[in-house]
């Protein structure tokens, strides 16, 4: 991919807008039921997903590498099982960008569900997901992927290679709101 003087080379890459599927992704990352018993609100809900589903899969992230520099973009499919824990939906971990100047965007290519975001005083707005919707999540925003579907919620996304992931202030704080199943309809309390 890089070139004699280190500099990085055009390149495509294959992606199913009916699945979500990336061919030949450089980097996988697979993050199982039991890394997520800190961000759901019922404790015991996720222990026992954990236990009697032996430690499944939640979601899957697809990557190609570029040079983790400023002025790179870096290009990641997201795919979110569908579930609960208890009545909440699944959702990503979620996080702040390293870099608290970098945006990103979500185009979702399959399932339903929303991006939720927070801002570090305590703002906290919900987008939609539906396949074709963009959702454009500004700079300063921890975001996070709900799937209130029953298919997995799969997203194309892209943001500053630079940008860099700060997961531990979101397990310190949560975020405000949660989406719960009540009755069919996906609530945030
Ligand atoms: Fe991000």
């Amino acid at each position: 991919m890089n070139d004699t003087a280190g500099h990085l080379e055009p390149f495509g890459v294959d992606i199913d807008l009916l699945t979500g599927a990336m061919k030949d992704p450089d980097s996988y990352k697979c993050t199982v039921a039991s890394t997520m018993i800190p961000y759901y609100a019922d404790t015991e809900a996720i222990k026992r997903l954990v236990e009697t589903q032996d430690d499944p899969v939640h979601y899957e992230v697809f990557e190609k590498d570029v040079p983790e520099a400023e002025g790179h973009i870096r290009i990641c499919i997201s795919k979110l099982l569908p579930g609960k824990v208890g009545e909440e939906f699944f959702m990503t971990k979620g996080h702040y960008h390293t870099v608290l100047e970098t945006a990103e965007t979500y185009l979702c290519i399959a399932g339903e569900g929303f991006l939720l975001m927070k801002t570090t005083d305590g703002r906290c707005l919900w987008e939609p997901f539906r396949p074709g919707r963009l959702v454009y999540c500004p700079s300063s925003w921890a975001h996070r992927s709900i799937n209130t579907g029953p298919a997995p919620l799969v997203s194309l996304c892209h943001y500053p290679a630079n940008a860099g992931h700060n997961y531990g202030d979101i397990v310190k704080e949560g975020f405000p709101k949660r989406c719960f199943d009540r009755s069919g309809t996906p609530v945030f309390q």
